[in-house]
């Protein structure tokens, strides 16, 4: 097989002459070089690439969750943000109004237990008498997360708690950024509100602004509370919650996985601001939300475990749930000290996948999901393994997970890719970050790995710094190199996935990130792309192939057989990443499959290629790096194709072969 050292595929797997020929910045087009590459189809020198070989990585970073995939336009809907101290900070809710007609302050009245602040108004104007109040009236407004993206005739939900010792009457709408242009508005009048009342109000929209506001405003004197503050658009996934096009981008990803919450975001700076899930599941309005430390932005955890579990369930994907093992960048548990770390976990798989008569599978059944959701992987801690405790607190959660769940899949922080683990573990956890030359390189990381022990899961890899930008085709073809070796050592590495996932132009946290968006519109940077080649590999079979190249040239390849759930029909995908600055003459040659076998009508070329390596795609030109596919006459068992520099190709070749004889 490719993957294993064998003398001749392992020279010629890569003949990548880095220092010699590669300037990652270089666009000129060299001497064209020459280049061969074999594929063997027979089926018995094949083998299966794991089902779940490619998937996603979902990090609360770069406002991904909050502000991006769940679809609620309020930020701070519960003015916990601030702290649990009064007075409090609302940001980002400002006041309508100046003090001569309204008061605004916070107090810990709230009726929920777990999240005590609420804001107070108190408004000194009315609509008779020595203060009237403008016709508008005054209040508070919302901007969402840099503006929300209200759309005509689309319908929107609020939700509030409201009380007041008065009767009250409130003008609900969404405007635009200043207020002047109302795109949708109802009147809330309410006789008897004096305990909390949850107050519904669906808006249907007027107009369109991607930059609107919530306002709530009176022109009635009085005081009003208020307390968790929600609009959400009727139209999310499956009414589920999750951003339409956002959403979509993942989908047409096919992930086989999703690991979530994180990253860094698990393990927070500090301890007390790692994501906790307890406090992520039950009614929202319950939610305390939390500061999210390392990323430096709030959340209030409309997106906990539940809704992660439903995300992955919704894509088709294993989740796979990375947690806290008392581990933060900054403090540690004790190994004496973290049973009840460890008790926390097994209640979270509990609420996963436990009988909804259990106590914590009883709490997702009544979040409308009793039946259990599919976790089969966890990951215990990220990037810990250097940490003092971990391997103490590692072994803790292993063996009562184990004991608990013996079918649960335990992935390791520890490197097992060159000695062996000192440790159980069912894979073992990986991250491939740096400039192109070294993700590039890291395909070969795993050539010389041993097939005995876990494999891995490359669970973040990125081409980061100044190779990166904020996302360009130079980025994606190493990262492409990279995934064609992740491939061809798919009988060692048994997922992987990009990170991060996403960016909100508004709070670059980290970069680069593959799909890129705003409050209304969304792109995919050349590596999302680039990732799109792989989506046919999970569960395809991995063909022997051998590259060869008579001068230097910087080129990976993979072979892999796929069968289309479009046609049914059967393809054989042959991926080439030119990461070279010159043209190469390749000869693809396919061996053990007769040529009667391969149709050109219906097989396809697809390039992902631009005028220059750094080029990215954007809001303007969100297609500037993209995918172009192109009919392949020449398409046959042996085939001369260019392979212009700095490109990903994928010469998908239609075959007449039935399920008996390939898959
Ligand atoms: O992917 C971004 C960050 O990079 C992750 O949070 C962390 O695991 C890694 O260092």
């Amino acid at each position: 097989m490719s993957s294993s050292p064998q003398p001749c595929g392992v020279l010629l797997f890569f003949l990548v002459v880095l220092c010699a020929s590669f300037n990652s910045s270089a666009t000129g087009i060299e001497a064209n070089q020459s280049a061969w590459l074999s594929v063997d189809a027979a089926q018995a020198s094949a083998r299966k690439i794991p089902e779940t070989m490619f998937g996603i990585s979902f990090e609360e970073i770069n406002h991904a969750g909050a502000g991006g995939l769940w679809a609620e336009l309020v930020s701070n809907r519960g003015f916990e943000a601030g702290g649990e101290s009064i007075p409090s900070n609302i940001y980002p809710w400002s006041i309508l109004g100046d003090e001569s007609l309204l008061i605004v302050s916070t107090d810990r009245s709230s009726c929920f237990e777990r999240n005590k602040v609420a804001l107070r108004m108190e408004v000194l104007c009315d609509n008779e008498g020595p203060i009237i109040c403008p016709a508008e009236g005054v209040g508070i407004y919302n901007p969402g997360y840099w503006g929300m993206n209200i759309e005509q005739q689309k319908t929107y939900r609020v939700l509030m708690y409201v009380r007041s010792s008065e009767s009250v009457n409130i003008t609900v709408s969404f405007t635009g950024s200043n207020g002047a242009r109302t795109l949708a508005t109802s009147n809330i009048v309410s006789s008897d509100v004096s305990n909390w009342t949850m107050i519904e109000v669906l808006l249907e929209a007027a107009g369109s602004d991607p930059n609107s506001r919530l306002q709530l405003m009176t022109t009635r004197k009085g005081v009003i509370w208020f307390d968790q503050v929600s609009a959400m658009p009727l139209d999310t996934f499956k009414g589920h919650g999750f951003r339409q096009d956002l959403f979509q981008m993942l989908a047409d990803l096919r992930p086989r996985f999703i690991r979530f919450p994180g990253g860094s975001y698990v393990e927070g700076e500090w301890l007390r601001n790692s994501f906790q899930w307890k406090v992520t599941v039950g009614p929202w309005e319950e939610r305390p939300g939390h500061f999210n430390d390392v990323w430096q932005y709030w959340t209030d955890d409309g997106l906990g475990l539940f809704e992660f579990l439903q995300l992955a369930e919704d894509l088709g994907s294993l989740p796979i749930w990375v947690f806290n093992t008392g581990i933060s960048l900054n403090d540690q548990i004790d190994t004496t000290r973290i049973l009840p770390f460890v008790q926390e976990i097994l209640d979270g798989i509990e609420f996963a996948r436990g009988d909804p008569n259990s106590t914590w599978g009883y709490v997702r059944a009544a979040m409308g999901h009793p039946e259990p959701f599919n976790l089969r992987h966890v990951a215990i801690g990220n990037q810990d393994c250097g940490k003092t405790n971990y391997h103490g607190n590692y072994l803790k959660f292993y063996s009562a997970i184990k004991n608990a769940y013996p079918d649960i899949n335990v992935i390791s922080n520890c490197d097992a890719s060159s000695t062996p683990l000192d440790h159980p573990a069912d894979f073992y956890d990986f991250h491939v970050y740096g400039d192109a030359n070294y993700v590039f390189a890291s395909a070969r990381n795993f050539d010389r790995t041993a097939r005995l022990g876990p494999k891995a899961f490359v669970s973040e890899y990125a081409v980061t710094g100044k190779d990166a930008g904020n996302g360009n085709l130079l980025a994606a073809l190493a990262q492409a190199g990279l995934l064609v070796g992740l491939e061809r050592n798919s009988d060692a590495v048994e997922m992987a996935s990009n990170a991060p996932l996403f960016v909100n132009v508004n709070d670059r946290r980290f970069n680069p990130d593959a799909i890129v968006f705003d409050s209304s519109k969304v792109y995919g940077t050349p590596s999302y792309w680039m990732q799109t080649f792989f989506k046919e590999s999970n569960g395809a079979m991995l063909l022997n192939s051998t590259l060869g190249a008579k001068t230097s040239a910087s080129l990976a390849a993979s072979a892999i057989l796929w069968k289309s759930s479009d046609d049914g029909r059967q393809y054989l995908r042959i991926k080439v990443v030119n990461f070279g600055s010159s043209t190469v003459n390749l000869k693809i040659t396919i061996d053990n499959l007769d040529s009667n076998l391969i149709q050109a009508i219906g097989s396809t070329q697809t390039v992902l290629k631009s005028s220059s390596l750094m080029d990215e795609n954007s809001f303007k030109e969100p297609h500037k790096v993209i995918p172009v596919q192109s009919p392949l006459k020449a398409a046959g068992k042996s085939m001369a194709v260019l392979l212009y520099p700095h490109t990903f190709t994928s010469f998908d070749l239609l075959t007449l072969l039935t399920m008996s004889q390939a898959i």
